[in-house]
């Protein structure tokens, strides 16, 4: 199966995720072009774009997913040929103070935007047609000690975020044997890198222990994530989306499981080296505080069906990605410290002179 995307709709472009796919496919495809419709939520900063502006391949719209009309009007002027949808509310501690914005949003959201996309599909407007779903391992639940999570692990999510998730794949699902609407759908597993927002775990080590600040490790700190740097996911993505089967799943995971407490003394150790601080030093900002409700143990993905149907395997090593990405901290401090004060939040009415971002 091929297929050359050329006008994408890429929505939460301005995230950490959606940035980086959107550099790395500008790059990689020099005859396609994106358009970004992103509502800025506090998670959007397009300070993560900057190098983009200007570039007539690349256009930003300040917009929400819900809004029908404006979907359509986009679908249609652009005519888009590929949807990749990034934009969600993404944060498991969030949707445990306030789950209602993640059901608006991600389920919700996305149903505006899969019948926006099967009309527009429907209208034969373009000559072929994706809707790529970015969506997370968490829908699956949690693992015990061993297992991975596959495509075919039954939907158990535990957390308002991945309930919200899990019912956004079931429409996808849904659009694609009610309608037969071209869908490709994604899991993956947490990713790392360049323009994290830090209120996840690794952009939060690295900002705290610069700051020596407490580094907060919920419940034993023995929880299990695998983990992927942002590039290598934005890959994978393109590869999914240039050459899966319509109506087809995949995991994408880094095999590469750590414990919290082991990914912790790890960041605390390589910035010992970096800032120049004593052996152990960081460390000792460790802090255990009371554990998230019905925080998920284990996740691990098993994505040898990727690699298998597609090709695709991770090009970082984790111990060459982690450099880079604590490196990438340390030399763009200024970008974390304009996302701390709360100023990035102004760019956009600097950069594009609109109403309140
Ligand atoms: P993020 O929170 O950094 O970015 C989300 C983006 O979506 C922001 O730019 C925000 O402004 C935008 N947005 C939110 N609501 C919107 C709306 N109603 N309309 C338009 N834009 C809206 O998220 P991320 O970490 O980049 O994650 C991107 C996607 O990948 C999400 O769907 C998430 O579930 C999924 N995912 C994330 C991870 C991870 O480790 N971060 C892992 C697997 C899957
Ligand atoms: P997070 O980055 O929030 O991603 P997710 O919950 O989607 O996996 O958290 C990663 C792991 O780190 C998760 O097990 C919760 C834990 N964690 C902490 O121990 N302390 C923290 O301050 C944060 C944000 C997360």
């Amino acid at each position: 199966m091929k297929f050359t995307p050329t006008s994408l709709l890429v929505t939460g472009g301005a995230g950490f995720i959606g940035s980086n796919f959107i550099h790395s496919f500008i790059a990689n495809n020099p005859e396609s072009s994106v358009t970004n419709l992103d509502c800025l939520t506090y998670a959007g900063n397009l300070k993560n774009l900057t190098a983009l502006e200007g570039n007539p391949r690349y256009c930003f719209v300040k917009g929400d997913i819900g809004d029908a009309p404006l979907v359509a009007q986009l679908l249609a002027d652009k005519k888009i040929d590929a949807v990749v949808h990034f934009a969600a509310e993404s944060h498991v501690d969030r949707s445990i103070t306030g789950p209602e914005i993640f059901v608006r949003t991600n389920v919700l959201g996305t149903q505006v935007l899969l019948e926006e996309s099967r009309k527009h599909w429907q209208s034969g407007a373009v000559a072929d047609f994706r809707y790529l779903q970015i969506s997370t391992d968490e829908v699956y639940g949690s693992l015990g000690d061993t297992g991975y999570f596959t495509e075919e692990t039954p939907l158990a999510a535990n957390s308002p975020y991945s309930a919200s998730k899990a019912g956004a794949d079931l429409l996808v699902r849904a659009y694609h044997e009610t309608f037969g609407m071209p869908t490709l759908n994604t899991r993956c597993s947490n990713n790392y890198g360049p323009y994290h927002f830090p209120e996840k775990l690794i952009p939060l080590l690295i900002h705290n222990i610069i700051n020596k600040k407490p580094l907060p490790v919920y419940g034993d700190g023995l929880n299990v994530r695998d983990w992927l740097h942002v590039r290598d996911h934005a890959m994978a993505i393109e590869t999914v989306l240039k050459k899966a089967a319509p109506g087809s799943v995949y995991n994408i995971g880094g095999n590469n499981e750590w414990k919290n407490i082991d990914i912790v003394n790890l960041v605390c150790d390589l910035l010992d080296q970096r800032l120049g601080r004593a052996d152990g030093e960081n460390r000792t900002l460790i802090t255990f505080v009371k554990d998230r409700l019905g925080h998920d143990r284990r996740y691990a993905i098993d994505a040898s069906r990727l690699q298998a149907d597609l090709g695709w395997s991770p090009a970082y090593t984790f111990e060459q990605g982690i450099a880079e990405t604590i490196d990438w901290y340390l030399a763009n401090q200024e970008w974390v410290s304009e996302v701390t004060s709360g100023s990035y939040r102004e760019y956009y009415n600097q950069q594009y002179g609109g109403g309140v971002a």
